[in-house]
């Protein structure tokens, strides 16, 4: 089966907003969206993405956080991704979001955090990540409760984040006629 490419939705977009229902039945269909969404976001390029993003309010996400040129590539698929842990410990990374392109900001969130998940088998799994995949894995399982980066910045930058976004999802709307 060939990976399909899927638009992305940008922000803003009353679909990144919403909750995401669990995923209760792991379908050849699901299975395929999945690898869908790796193909998405490797092409991006990002390291992680979440179904909202591509208009689908199902409880799954894919990430690879192994980057630079000799990486060896990790691609992992979550359904029902659930933070079980995190720790004390706090990380600041600068973030970004393939639903909000060419803009980034620092985040903090817990420096070390326990995911349990279902994998493409549906085989539970569970691991502790750290570093920039502790910070993907959050920002990623954010997107599945309506949650983005930019509702941790205060309400100025917020604001002009999104105005920006305005005026880019405008101009491409102008591109397309
Ligand atoms: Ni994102």
């Amino acid at each position: 089966m060939v990976a399909m490419k899927r638009p992305i939705i940008l922000h803003p977009d009353p679909r990144l907003k919403k909750a995401a229902a669990a995923v209760d039945d792991l379908s050849d269909a699901r299975r395929a969206l999945a690898n869908d969404m790796l193909e998405t976001m490797y092409d991006a390029p990002g390291i992680g993405l979440a179904a909202p993003q591509i208009g689908i309010l199902e409880r799954l996400i894919v990430l690879d956080c192994e980057k630079g040129d000799d990486a060896t590539p990790r691609p992992v698929i979550m359904f029902n991704p659930e933070v079980v842990a995190l720790s004390d410990d706090m990380n600041t990374y600068e973030e970004g979001c393939l639903s909000i392109p060419e803009q980034f900001a620092d985040v903090t969130r817990p420096a070390e955090v326990t995911v349990s998940w279902l994998d493409q088998d549906g085989n539970p799994q569970q691991e502790d990540f750290e570093g920039l995949w502790a910070t993907c894995v959050q920002h990623e399982i954010d997107h599945l409760d309506g949650k983005l980066f930019i509702d941790y910045l205060r309400p100025l930058k917020r604001q002009m984040i999104t105005r920006k976004m305005i005026k880019l999802k405008r101009e491409l709307a102008r591109e397309k006629v």
